[in-house]
């Protein structure tokens, strides 16, 4: 299995891929985040979370892609949706959507054996002062994380930009769920925490492929799992933010491969 990824691994069982890897992280990223673009045009108070994952998923397919997420763990959806006090894997399901709800979906592809994987927020009609704040605190804070990546630099680097912003705006990091290694997997080493001390962490090496995600709630960070055994929730129902983009190591910096061909990352934007 191992022998046929491309690349190899570092000291720190991180793998390094070749220059000639980033077109297809490219390719595939660049579906992700169009689709994230083309649904957001239909997330409109009285639309159900399962309508737009049905759209999603019919998106995955016309391009002829595959979801990382159907089969994966016994999921069965196109996306993650993920409302108001979820944190992240919420079912996309019966629910209807309602004036001031703010979401986050989460679309990973496949393309040519590639995995590309993003989220961003959507508000459905008004938005409420809170939310906006929530929603460009999280947004700011992942760009953060990433203007630390590059290489010399540590995963450490990374998690502690991204706490220091985010806790300077009196708001928190969610420590029960990180971003991770992708390229022909889905989720791989390292853990990319979204806290952390700067210079701790495995060193960032050019080749490295991962995502950098941070959850962040207005309330407390403690998260809890409802009995369906996927939806994570604040403990304390406080709102929750979430975005992600997957990311390369570059000779020189980074290339963020889930950008929005439309320019609609931020749910204010295009
Ligand atoms: N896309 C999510 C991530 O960012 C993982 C979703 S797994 C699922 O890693 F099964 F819940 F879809
Ligand atoms: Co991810
Ligand atoms: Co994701």
């Amino acid at each position: 299995m191992d022998q046929d990824l491309k690349g190899r691994l570092n000291r720190d069982g991180i793998r390094l891929h070749e220059p000639g890897d980033f077109a297809g992280m490219h390719k595939a990223g660049a579906l992700a985040a169009r689709i994230l673009d083309d649904i957001a045009a239909q997330v409109l108070p009285g639309v159900t979370t399962e309508a737009l994952d049905a759209e999603i998923e019919r998106m995955v397919n016309e391009a002829g892609a595959t979801s990382a997420t159907i089969g994966y763990k016994g999921y069965k959806h196109a996306s993650c949706i993920s409302l108001n006090h979820v944190v992240c894997h919420g079912i996309p399901g019966p629910k209807v959507v309602k004036d001031g709800d703010i979401l986050n979906i989460d679309v990973t592809v496949i393309v040519d054996g590639w995995f590309g994987d993003t989220s961003r927020m959507y508000v459905a009609g008004t938005l409420s002062r809170k939310a906006e704040r929530l929603i460009q605190v999280t947004h700011d804070a992942l760009f953060k994380g990433i203007e630390a990546v590059r290489p010399g630099n540590t995963f450490g680097d990374i998690g502690h930009a991204i706490q220091t912003y985010v806790e300077g705006h009196r708001m928190s990091v969610v420590r029960d769920f990180c971003g991770h290694g992708l390229g022909q997997v889905f989720h791989a080493p390292p853990n990319v925490l979204h806290y952390g001390r700067a210079g701790s962490g495995p060193v960032l090496e050019e080749g490295m492929f991962f995502t950098i995600e941070p959850m962040v709630n207005l309330g407390r960070p403690e998260t809890k799992i409802l009995a369906d055994d996927w939806t994570a929730v604040t403990r304390d129902k406080s709102l929750s933010a979430q975005f992600e983009h997957s990311v390369g190591v570059t000779a020189d910096g980074v290339e963020i491969f889930t950008l929005s061909p439309g320019g609609k990352f931020h749910p204010t934007w295009g």
